[in-house]
């Protein structure tokens, strides 16, 4: 076992993750600690140049299937390159999206694709999260934020509200699938109140 902590964020597209990550790690900080803020796909060189095969371009480029090996190469190089180090020197790494995306997002219209994921996972990262904190929120209103950032990074935004809908499912049952390490946050709240609950959370996690 490592030193530091684990914490990622979840949840649909435009439900708050980075902004809320973002004020953990400015919280944290504060108080002393030392912080990796990172995210997936990306969070290390390599992974941040698979992260453009990912994210752009036409929803159909590529099969469940090779997305699923993109996603997984993605994070093996992030674990090696950046949480892993950050965790043996004791930081709090938090990372806005993490393995619970690919259970959820890859396996969302195609459910037997969850036990491919299952198992490139154990052979391949083999690590979940300390904790994991999963922003919940109606899709149509999560959808209409994030659209309005126009970043080029629409990729899976663009596949639409019904897509939406089943993440939004998916986590919720994720939640219930892993208690200990997942908490469900109310994401559609003025974001102070966000952030003072989940700050909460993660002192007491962290004592
Ligand atoms: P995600 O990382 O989950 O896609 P972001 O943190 O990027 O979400 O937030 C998406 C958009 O919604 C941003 O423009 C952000 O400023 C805004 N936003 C984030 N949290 C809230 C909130 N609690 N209430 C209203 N708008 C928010
Ligand atoms: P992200 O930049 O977190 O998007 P957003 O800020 O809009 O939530 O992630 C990019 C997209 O990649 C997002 O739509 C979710 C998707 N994704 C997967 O489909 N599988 C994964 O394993 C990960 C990490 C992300």
């Amino acid at each position: 076992m490592t030193k530091g902590s684990f914490l990622t964020f979840e949840g649909i597209d435009g439900s708050g993750k980075s902004t809320q990550a973002r004020r953990l790690a400015e919280r944290l900080r504060a108080g002393g600690r030392e912080v990796v803020l990172t995210r997936e796909p990306g969070g290390s060189p390599g992974a941040e140049e698979i992260r453009r095969l990912l994210v752009e371009g036409s929803a159909d480029r590529w099969s469940p299937e090779t997305e699923i090996l993109l996603f997984t190469a993605a994070r093996r190089d992030h674990l090696e390159k950046t949480i892993l180090p950050a965790l043996e020197r004791g930081a709090v790494v938090i990372s806005d999206r993490f393995a619970d995306s690919t259970r959820i997002y890859q396996g969302a219209t195609r459910g037997e694709l969850r036990t491919v994921v299952d198992q490139l996972h154990a052979l391949m990262i083999g690590r979940e999260p300390d904790l994991t904190l999963i922003l919940d929120m109606d899709p149509a209103l999560a959808l209409s934020r994030g659209l309005a950032r126009e970043s080029g990074e629409d990729r899976f935004e663009s596949m639409g509200q019904d897509f939406q809908d089943q993440l939004r499912t998916g986590f919720i049952q994720l939640a219930r699938r892993f208690p200990l390490r997942c908490r469900m946050i109310d994401g559609n709240r003025d974001p102070d109140i966000v952030a003072d609950e989940i700050m909460a959370v993660v002192e007491r996690a962290l004592r």
